[in-house]
């Protein structure tokens, strides 16, 4: 396996989990034993990511657009969700991590949304790796709820417009107290964005890799963990200015 550079680890890494449906229909399986075997993914990249010292993973578990899924494929996600979160609670307490959610949560099913916002509660005082699941989420959703929402502040005269920038504008998004990802992993060979924490990942590093999240294991992680330490980082700067800066 891949030796890593503890000191250059992605900061706040984000995943597309894709392609749990593929890995089931290429061994003529149902969708849904893709999506179990997804979860046994989210177990160890979870626990990886802890142990090696991310600070921040968030991992897009069901977008806004997939409520249009066929109902049975929905229901099994949300039950298979609310087990991970049930049964995952004692883990997370265990590995110090706290557990997180940003979306549409009004859209959960209520027993869903509860056992979000009681794990979301139990480990809130944890100290170590942040845990969030986006679930229910569109970025271009959270943007316009994000507008409506400072409209509405500064036609009440609580704020200026003149003083809204960047940084006040992302206290209105659902990552609000969350720094940007550093870095974007897409697995299942599908190389875009889909609607996922579009403001946020102004600056990230993109990866993207062919194997299906159910098959991505820790020697994958490593790879696209390496790939990201490979890079350089210039925030539009010239390496020279970077050099000089160090
Ligand atoms: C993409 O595969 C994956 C999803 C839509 C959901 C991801 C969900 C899990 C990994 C399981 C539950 C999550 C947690 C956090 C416990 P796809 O169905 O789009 O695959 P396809 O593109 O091959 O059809």
């Amino acid at each position: 396996m891949l030796e890593l550079d503890r000191e250059k680890l992605p900061n706040h890494l984000a995943i597309i989990m894709d392609g749990n449906g593929r890995w089931a229909q290429e061994r003529m399986l149902k969708r849904i034993i893709g999506h179990q075997k997804g979860v046994e993914t989210v177990r160890s990249i979870v626990e990886e990511s802890s142990l090696i010292g991310i600070r921040y993973l968030t991992l897009f578990a069901f977008s806004a657009e997939n409520w249009l899924r066929p109902r049975s494929e929905v229901k099994s996600l949300m039950a298979l969700l609310k087990k991970y979160i049930a049964m995952e609670t004692p883990r997370l307490m265990k590995n110090n991590i706290r557990f997180n959610v940003i979306g549409d949560l009004r859209e959960l099913p209520a027993d869903v949304g509860d056992a979000v916002q009681s794990a979301a509660a139990r480990t809130a005082e944890n100290t170590g790796m942040v845990l969030t699941l986006a679930l229910s989420y569109g970025s271009r959703q959270e943007i316009l709820t994000a507008v409506k929402r400072l409209a509405e502040d500064i036609a009440a005269g609580r704020i200026s417009s003149e003083t809204v920038d960047e940084k006040i504008f992302t206290t209105y998004l659902y990552t609000y107290g969350l720094p940007d990802p550093d870095f974007l992993i897409r697995t299942s060979g599908e190389m875009r964005i889909s609607n996922f924490l579009l403001w946020q990942l102004a600056y990230a590093e993109l990866y993207f890799t062919e194997v299906n999240w159910p098959d991505f294991g820790k020697d994958e992680f490593y790879k696209a963990l390496g790939s990201f330490q490979a890079r350089e980082r210039r925030y539009g700067l010239t390496s020279g200015q970077l050099r000089n800066r160090s």
